[in-house]
């Protein structure tokens, strides 16, 4: 019994410090599984995909997400069609990216149209997100 109560109460100050990245990475899992009951885990690899590859955006332009946040994550970016500047991406060097879950989901939403002109999956939103984390 003192062992069980011992467990739940590291189950639960897990979940309070879970921050709003994981959380939501964990509900983007949830929606994958759903689909897909063999699923595991995001990929870096098929992030950084996302990230760099090419598309005929919006506006009729080749573009990647690297049009705007550049190759190099912790650099500053500029937005191609405004030409204003972006701070850079990577929470390294940012620490207030990917810490507000309005945030990160208004600009995928945002950005996977600027891009692939329609909305991203949430296996390509999980994925890249684990791309973005780890630079
Ligand atoms: C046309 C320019 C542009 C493109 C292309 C673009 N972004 Fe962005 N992105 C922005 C702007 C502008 C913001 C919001 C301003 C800011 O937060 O500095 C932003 C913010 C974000 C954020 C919010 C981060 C946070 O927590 O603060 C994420 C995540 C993001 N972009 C990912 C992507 C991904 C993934 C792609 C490719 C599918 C992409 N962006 C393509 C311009 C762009």
């Amino acid at each position: 019994m003192k062992k069980n109560l011992f467990l739940i109460g590291i189950a639960l100050s897990t979940f309070a410090s879970a921050t709003p990245l994981e959380n939501y990475l964990q509900s983007l899992k949830k929606e994958v599984k759903a689909e897909n009951p063999t699923f595991k885990d995001f990929n870096v690899e098929r992030g950084k995909d996302i990230f760099f590859s090419k598309h005929i955006g919006k506006k009729g332009k080749e573009v990647s997400c690297v049009s705007c946040h550049t190759a190099n994550l912790r650099d500053t970016g500029e937005n191609l069609f405004t030409g204003k500047t972006i701070k850079p991406l990577s929470p390294a060097v940012n620490p207030k990216r990917l810490s507000d879950l309005k945030k990160m989901k208004k600009w995928l939403r945002r950005n996977f149209k600027d891009v692939y002109k329609r909305e991203g999956t949430p296996l390509e939103k999980g994925d890249v997100l684990m791309f973005i984390k780890s630079q």
